[in-house]
């Protein structure tokens, strides 16, 4: 009974199931794997030519093993019935209404794929918590599962993922760690063991940590907590760099110089964007409140304040300086992603500084290499904390934005612009031709860049006005 071969299902085969299991399936070749969505759209799109999302490298991962020990499928309860060890991998968004709104996450999804779990399954399982979750959901979850178990043993695991996007193969494939949370009974350390045993297949053993589950699901909200912070704190040092003529990259870097500080994640922004960090410090938030810790919620929140401060302070800058308005002007985005490499649009700062931009009634024209232009309109109608959850994914509304055109390519873009905002850091905006783009455009031509990718004096010689986050003006 030891040996029977071990069956995964991943409930959820979003951003983070798709890309975790598929390197699971490639580095554990006797592992069935089966990711199952309710959405037939992505799983058509999973077991097509045309991947649901655009990462590096994960083309190449699936074809190796698709049809071969990794299977895309939605027929959910099948897959929960069969495995030994079921993944939850679901979103878990910020609560839109209610108790908690705008802060707590709503565990919907999550508490329906237990219910689910409960209902069709026969046998033993190990069902994994995937998905970043608030501290202590493994015993709410556990309840729901136990509730009605017909005699069945389920063991609870927290086992995070610390994959960011756009490099999340090579993540995959050399995390930093792997953490698995469990109970601390025979039982709960078997189940452990088994999960250990998966990634042990290509993780060095030193990397696979194990604490109790609370541990491991407050580490996740802890370590997003902590990065977003370090964004916070080199963004907020870049309003003081453009304020005294101090430059953001040479602070940044005599900063990071000192070995306890690292030089990793200090590159000052326009804001951080992404599904994570802001859910994740709002549901932080959220449990420092609930258990009345007032002075740690508010320490965290002024990470998203400064965050929204960077953001709308990228948005005056550009009108300001643009002689105070941008009414009926031509504004150029390169770049509406949350990141390079990625065609994720989840909480970019884009949206918010095209927002302010239309707020004051210029005209934009977008482009970005991995985004629709349908994915554009539609963030843009959406309000803040809509998009992840599917009933507001409805169709366009009539009143899709006519002062909002996409281009099929950056020249496109600024082709008689007043002025070019760069939102995302795509490798390919550092080599445009930018004295075409300053023929092209009205006089004076105006050059915001929100990533810190051109060069500065080279843009000032061919006559563009620049203004870069945290450089000297
Ligand atoms: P996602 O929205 O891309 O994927 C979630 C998927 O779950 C969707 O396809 C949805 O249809 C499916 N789903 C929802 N309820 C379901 C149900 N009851 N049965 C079957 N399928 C269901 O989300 P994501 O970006 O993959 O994130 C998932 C979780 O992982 C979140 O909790 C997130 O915080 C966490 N996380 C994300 C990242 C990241 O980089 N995106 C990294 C680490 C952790
Ligand atoms: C982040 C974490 O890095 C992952 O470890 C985590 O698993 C994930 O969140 C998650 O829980 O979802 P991700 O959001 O995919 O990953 O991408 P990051 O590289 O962290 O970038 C987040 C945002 O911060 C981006 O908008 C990026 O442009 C911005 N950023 C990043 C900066 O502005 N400056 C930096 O120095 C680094």
């Amino acid at each position: 009974k030891e040996n029977k071969m071990v069956k995964i299902c991943c409930i959820g085969a979003g951003y983070v199931g798709g890309p975790t299991m598929a390197v699971i399936a490639l580095k554990c070749p006797a592992v069935e794997v089966v990711v199952v969505d309710i959405s037939v759209a992505r799983i058509n799109a999973w077991n097509s030519d045309q991947l649901p999302i655009y990462e590096p490298g994960l083309d190449d991962v699936v074809k190796q093993c698709r049809g071969r020990n990794l299977f895309f499928s939605t027929d959910v309860e099948k897959h929960v019935y069969e495995a030994n060890i079921i993944f939850v991998s679901v979103n878990t968004p910020t609560k839109t209404r209610g108790l908690g709104a705008g802060k707590a996450a709503d565990l919907t999804y999550w508490e329906s794929a237990a219910r689910m779990i409960a209902d069709v399954s026969k046998s033993d399982k190990i069902v994994v918590e995937k998905s970043t979750v608030p501290v202590k959901t493994a015993e709410a979850i556990e309840k729901i599962l136990t509730h009605n178990s017909k005699g069945i043993n389920y063991q609870i695991l927290s086992n995070p993922e610390f994959l960011a996007e756009g490099t999340a193969i090579q993540d995959l494939f050399k995390p930093d760690r792997v953490l698995i949370g469990g109970r601390e009974t025979p039982e709960g350390r078997k189940a452990v063991k088994a999960l250990k045993d998966v990634y042990a297949q290509w993780v060095p053993e030193e990397r696979i940590l194990t604490t109790n589950l609370w541990s491991a699901e407050l580490s996740k909200l802890a370590a997003n907590a902590f990065l977003a912070q370090r964004i916070s704190s080199v963004n907020a040092i870049s309003a003081l760099c453009e304020a005294t003529g101090a430059n953001i990259t040479e602070v940044a870097y005599s900063v990071g110089k000192d070995s306890r500080i690292g030089p990793k994640f200090l590159n000052a922004s326009v804001g951080f964007g992404g599904s994570c960090f802001q859910k994740d410090i709002l549901n932080l938030v959220y449990i420092c409140e609930c258990n009345g810790l007032p002075e740690v919620a508010n320490y965290w929140k002024q990470v998203i304040k400064i965050n929204d401060y960077q953001k709308s302070r990228f948005v005056n800058r550009v009108v300001s300086s643009m002689f105070n308005t941008v009414s009926g002007k031509k504004i150029a985005v390169l770049g509406f992603a949350f990141k390079k490499d990625t065609g994720d649009t989840r909480e970019t700062p884009a949206i918010d500084v095209c927002k302010g931009l239309l707020g004051d009634k210029a005209s934009i024209s977008i482009y970005d290499p991995q985004v629709t232009e349908d994915q554009i309109q539609r963030d843009l109608a959406m309000n803040k904390f809509d998009w992840d959850h599917p009933i507001h994914l409805q169709p366009l509304s009539p009143t899709a934005f006519r002062e909002v055109a996409v281009a099929w390519d950056a020249y496109e873009a600024t082709k008689g612009a007043h002025g070019v905002c760069i939102l995302t850091e795509w490798d390919e905006f550092k080599d445009l031709d930018f004295q075409k783009i300053y023929d092209s455009m009205h006089k004076p031509a105006f050059l915001f860049d929100g990533r810190n990718v051109v060069d500065v004096e080279k843009l000032r010689d061919i006559g563009f006005i620049v203004y870069a986050i945290g450089k000297p003006l």
